[in-house]
């Protein structure tokens, strides 16, 4: 079995889709290990999209991330990190996400697109570590 961060990202909180998002985990036949509704401080966001520091919408993103509460979900399961990551569907919620995922059935914008999912199991642990340390 393997472990998965998943954040319900502001928009997605805002818009009422937290439980959306869980009944989807849920029904697929992951389970939760984490759950937490918090507020974002810029350094945990910096340190969780590091990766993309340098790039033109490193700032936006950073903004947008630190914008109101998120929900940080650790997700657990055969293959949860590639198994979440088909459920919220690509990262372009238009271009990419297809009908029948989080991004392609509640998404527009790019960068408004409700989810993330670690994409590795090297990210998943970096993940998981920081955003929940006492795992
Ligand atoms: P995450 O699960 O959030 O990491 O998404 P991802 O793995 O599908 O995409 P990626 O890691 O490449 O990008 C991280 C996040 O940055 C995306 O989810 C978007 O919110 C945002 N993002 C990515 N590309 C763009 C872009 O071209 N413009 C803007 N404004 N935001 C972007
Ligand atoms: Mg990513």
């Amino acid at each position: 079995s393997e472990r998965t961060l998943v954040l319900v990202k502001p928009d997605g909180v805002s818009r009422g889709l937290v439980g959306e998002v869980i009944s989807r985990i849920e029904r697929k036949g992951l389970t939760l290990a984490a759950l937490e509704l918090r507020n974002v401080e810029r350094d945990v966001a910096e340190q969780h999209y590091a990766e993309h520091d340098g790039k033109p919408f490193f700032e936006s993103l950073l903004e947008f991330i630190t914008s109101g509460p998120v929900v940080a979900l650790v997700v657990e399961g055969p293959r949860a990190i590639a198994a979440f990551r088909q459920l919220a569907g690509g990262t372009d919620p238009v271009e990419k996400a297809t009908p029948g995922t989080i991004r392609g059935d509640f998404g527009l914008e790019v960068q408004f697109n409700l989810v993330h999912g670690s994409d590795s199991v090297e990210s998943a642990e970096r993940e998981i570590k920081l955003w929940f340390p006492s795992l």
